[in-house]
């Protein structure tokens, strides 16, 4: 065991978002960085000593270097064992199945998730907790505290563990097993939905696309749908992990899953689409001819996840982060089941599902889980969809369109104005703010104001309060507008816009997203002055 100085302190200069630590490779490539902050995690935390750790990483540029550099630090820290996916791949959702399985103290994964890879991409690390799920504030709060303090962290010195090779190898008295990254995330999916029935879906000619967007889920796709469900070889596109996921953006949406897209609202759409982002968290659906929001899909899934095994029970509960549509509270209200809406995160869903409270729940952003573990799971999502069609013996965009004609429709989209001056976007929501209470009874794009308020949420289960999550803007016309700011972005502020308009009539629901949404987003723009204070006539990305 070494003891090695650090050169400059405090070498972070603000708090590591909810996703853990996310900057360019370049920052963490400079010295001693990522030592520093995995230090900093280690000393934070309790119990470490003879506890079990699981590393893994979504394959991403310096993935390989920072779990050799994270092994012997977790080694020279006193874990007894540490359990590491082959070749450092772990998605995020398999990190927290392992560690529920195994009951390790924590995980550590190397993640930037949807952000772009390669050597001008990012990087990020993250710590996840004995329930699987992202460490609380009090934790993320800690570490940033003694990333002020630190003066020296402890790294074993040898030479790299193979992580190609299965098996046991000892790093000083610490054990670490390179396990199979796929193994125990496809069996803990095999509890969850009926196999036997995709199979026979698949078997009756049945044809997807997968787009893996050569990011982590790959493998995992290529053994459950090819290999286990029977899914015919080539199903699974860009299937292989590559650390600058061959240039793609993986960020599973319309925009950056263009290829997809392209196929599926083309002539020769398969019956099913899906894609998945860079760690596996997020999930995105398509039906032939038909994006299905990721608002839609969590309504839809629980609608019929009583259809799966796993959930044959019903549902106790289901919760959606605050700018998802309500779409979900919609199908709640009719089961007579609990809705929660949630600040955006998935933390705020951890605690909601260790209580029993909610089965389900999902986020705009594409991410949808559920009580099997403590992060959002693309590939569950995307394997709960299977189980659901093999069911219900209908095609996707028809059943997309039937759950609209009995809930009604919630037209939706999300514009997001990326990399704005931070001044600047604080200006804008300070505005927001300052203007809120005059906005009631006020009409802007034809709609009127009813309600509006900065989204604060009351924990129900350990009653700590979360102020200021964002501006609702609620219409007389069952429309909303919801201001907030990016927790994740690795560069200026990102302004996300998230508009949305209720939909009732089916003989309406054909309207394309521009044309049900342009009076919200009139309302929107008035309301706000994007233009005037980002400086920006159009959004970077909608979604
Ligand atoms: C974004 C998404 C949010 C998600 C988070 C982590 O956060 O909007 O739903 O939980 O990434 O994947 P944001 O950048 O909006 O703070
Ligand atoms: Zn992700």
């Amino acid at each position: 065991m070494t003891l090695t100085e650090i050169p400059t302190k405090p070498f972070l200069d603000q708090k590591p978002g909810t996703s853990g630590l996310r900057k360019k490779v370049t920052v963490f490539q400079q010295p001693n960085y990522v030592e520093n902050f995995v230090q900093s995690i280690f000393d934070s935390v309790e119990g470490r000593q003879g506890a079990t750790l699981v590393v893994g990483g979504d394959g991403r540029f310096f993935n390989r270097e920072v779990v050799q550099t994270v092994l012997k630090m977790a080694a020279a820290n006193g874990f007894a064992r540490i359990l590491i996916g082959q070749c450092g791949l772990l998605s995020t959702p398999a990190a927290s199945c392992l560690i529920r399985k195994y009951k390790a103290i924590g995980g550590v994964i190397l993640s930037a998730s949807h952000n772009p890879g390669g050597p001008d991409g990012d990087f990020g690390i993250k710590f996840n907790v004995s329930h699987g799920g992202p460490a609380p504030e009090t934790f993320t709060d800690a570490v940033f505290k003694r990333t002020q303090t630190i003066s020296s962290y402890h790294i074993h010195r040898a030479s790299d563990i193979d992580l190609d090779v299965l098996g046991e190898t000892r790093l000083g008295s610490t054990v670490v097993e390179v396990v199979d990254s796929v193994a125990d995330y496809a069996e803990l999916m095999e509890t969850l939905v009926d196999f036997d029935k995709i199979a026979a879906l698949f078997a009756s000619g049945f044809r997807m696309r997968f787009d893996a967007l050569s990011a982590v889920t790959g493998p995992y796709a290529k053994a459950i749908l090819e290999g286990q469900l029977g899914a015919p070889a080539g199903t699974v596109a860009n299937g292989e992990p590559k650390p600058d996921f061959g240039g793609h953006h993986p960020d599973p949406n319309p925009v950056h899953a263009h290829d997809l897209m392209e196929l599926m609202l083309g002539p020769n759409a398969p019956d099913f689409g899906a894609a998945s982002d860079g760690d596996g968290d997020r999930n995105m659906i398509v039906a032939p001819g038909l994006f299905v929001t990721p608002s839609d899909s969590l309504a839809i899934l629980t609608a019929y996840a009583h259809l799966a095994p796993g959930y044959a029970k019903g549902l106790a509960g289901v919760a959606r982060s605050m700018p998802t549509s309500r779409a979900a509270d919609r199908v709640a209200a009719k089961l007579g089941i609990r809705a929660f809406e949630t600040p955006t995160g998935w933390k705020f869903f951890a605690n909601l599902l260790d209580a029993g409270l909610v089965t389900l729940c999902g986020e705009e952003s594409a991410g949808t889980g559920s009580n099997h573990i403590r992060e959002k799971d693309g590939l569950w999502a995307v394997l709960l969809w299977l189980n659901i069609l093999a069911e219900l013996k209908k095609p996707a965009d028809q059943v997309v369109r039937e759950h609209w004609a009995t809930y009604g429709r919630d037209y939706y989209a999300r514009h997001d104005y990326e990399e704005i001056e931070t001044a600047r976007a604080d200006a804008l929501m300070a505005h927001l703010r300052a203007a809120s209470p005059s906005l009631p009874d006020k009409t802007f794009g034809g709609l009127t104001v009813e309600a509006c308020d900065d989204f604060a949420y009351t924990d129900p289960v350990d009653g700590s309060l979360t102020p200021q999550q964002g501006i609702r803007i609620l219409f007389k016309e069952d429309a909303r507008a919801v201001f907030r700011l990016s927790g994740t972005g690795t560069s200026g502020a990102t302004l996300r816009v998230y508009l949305e308009r209720f939909e009732p009539d089916p003989s309406r629901h054909d309207l394309s997203r521009e044309d049900a949404l342009a009076s919200v987003a009139e309302a929107a723009e008035a309301i706000a002055q994007i233009t005037t204070h980002t400086g920006r006539s159009t959004p970077s990305v909608i979604t």
